[in-house]
């Protein structure tokens, strides 16, 4: 079946048990033996499993096209897992331009645990070749980056660590359905669920989706349910929930950003605007090859600098001054300032989540905003 039908029908089926077309949300954490002391509907405890997360877990996997997924209470505990399933002394190579969060806690929690981590920048294979060593296990991509948008090849990198014996992890989180990283070669994706899956900022939550449900992924999931950072029964239903609306979100939020781009990219007030569908972006030729849009996420650097750019997003009345994306409603973010960010982030740098308000209302915006 196409993605619009899986992504309304995956995990789902009226409620045995009362017919309701929406399923009902579990919130019970224990579930009843047998007489035998067995477990007849399979489920024992809410920490372990839910029909819920089961039910979401299911949908996660149709809908990246893997044999099996685990959801968890965050992107970053999902990222944590995957990590987490290594043994201390194995060897990562990390992208050096991902999420400032999963940097932290590579650097911060994972390496004095005893993983042995390399940074480089994955738009150069040939620095991922370089930094393989014998206990290389895992290569860690996200693309496009954040917040420059930075492209890498999937299918490169995924090849590379494959040839080494390691896996390839995609952080896929900015570019769900319109990025099939499964397909392109790598082992595992992981998304912060929190953002396009949720799909309107009210949720928390992340995923691990796995090519194979091999012995690496019964280790992430061993952490999932012992470690237990566990999504509640009404995150995977809202999760699961955004989930069926997510094919056509994804189209209307890159057409708007696709515009938007455009638009910036002729505007004198503007000095740069990073959007892969721009044939000036470095990385557009592998964009265009690996994903069938753009994404709804850009960021652009202000003429003027640092202050400049806070001044354009003192003056946005459309959009929001938040962090976060992925959601409805469209937010502008000063990315610099952000406690923890990457000190290599311009000053005069904002990010842009497109939402799905009316492209003339938010270019209107960005025109009066800029001046
Ligand atoms: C690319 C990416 N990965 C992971 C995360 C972490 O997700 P969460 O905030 O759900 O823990 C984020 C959050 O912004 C993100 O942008």
């Amino acid at each position: 079946m196409k993605i619009e039908t899986i992504a309304v029908h995956a995990g789902r089926g009226a409620d045995a048990s009362t017919g309701a077309v929406s399923a009902p949300i579990h919130l019970s954490t224990t579930f009843e033996r047998g007489a035998e002391g067995d477990y007849p509907q399979g489920y024992v405890y809410s920490r372990s499993n839910n029909p819920n997360r089961t039910a979401l877990e299911g949908a996660l996997a149709a809908i990246e096209g893997g044999e099996a997924a685990a959801a968890f209470s965050s992107g970053l505990a999902a990222t944590a897992a995957v990590f987490q399933a290594l043994r201390p002394g194995d060897h990562v190579v990390l992208s050096g331009d991902t999420y400032h969060g999963t940097a932290k806690l590579v650097g911060e929690l994972l390496a004095p645990w005893g993983l042995a981590v390399d940074v480089v920048d994955m738009a150069m294979p040939d620095e991922v070749k370089r930094a393989i060593r014998d206990e290389t296990k895992l290569v860690w991509v996200e693309t496009p980056s954040n917040p420059q948008l930075k492209i890498t090849d999937i299918a490169a990198i995924a090849k590379i660590g494959r040839d080494a014996g390691a896996l390839c992890a995609c952080d896929n989180t900015w570019a769900p359905l319109i990025q099939r990283p499964l397909e392109l070669g790598a082992d595992l994706v992981v998304h912060s669920t929190t953002k396009y899956f949720g799909g309107h900022s009210d949720v928390t939550g992340g995923a691990v989706i796995a090519k194979s449900a091999d012995a690496f992924f019964e280790r992430v999931r061993t952490i999932q349910t012992t470690a237990g950072a566990v999504p509640s029964p009404f995150d995977c239903w809202l999760v699961h929930r955004g989930i069926q609306t997510l094919p056509w979100r994804m189209r209307a939020h890159c057409a708007n950003a696709e515009r938007i781009a455009d638009f910036l990219a002729a505007h004198s007030a503007v000095e740069i605007v990073n959007y892969p569908s721009l044939t000036s972006h470095r990385g557009h030729e592998i964009a265009a090859r690996q994903m069938s849009a753009f994404g709804g996420m850009l960021s652009f650097g202000v003429r003027g600098g640092r202050e400049a750019a806070m001044r354009v997003a003192a003056r946005v009345k459309v959009f929001t001054r938040a962090t976060s994306l992925g959601g409805v409603e469209s937010l502008i973010e000063h990315r610099a300032s952000i406690p923890g960010e990457d000190p290599r982030t311009p000053q005069n740098l904002l990010r842009l989540s497109i939402g799905l308000e009316n492209a003339d209302d938010l270019l209107a915006d960005l025109a009066q905003a800029l001046g």
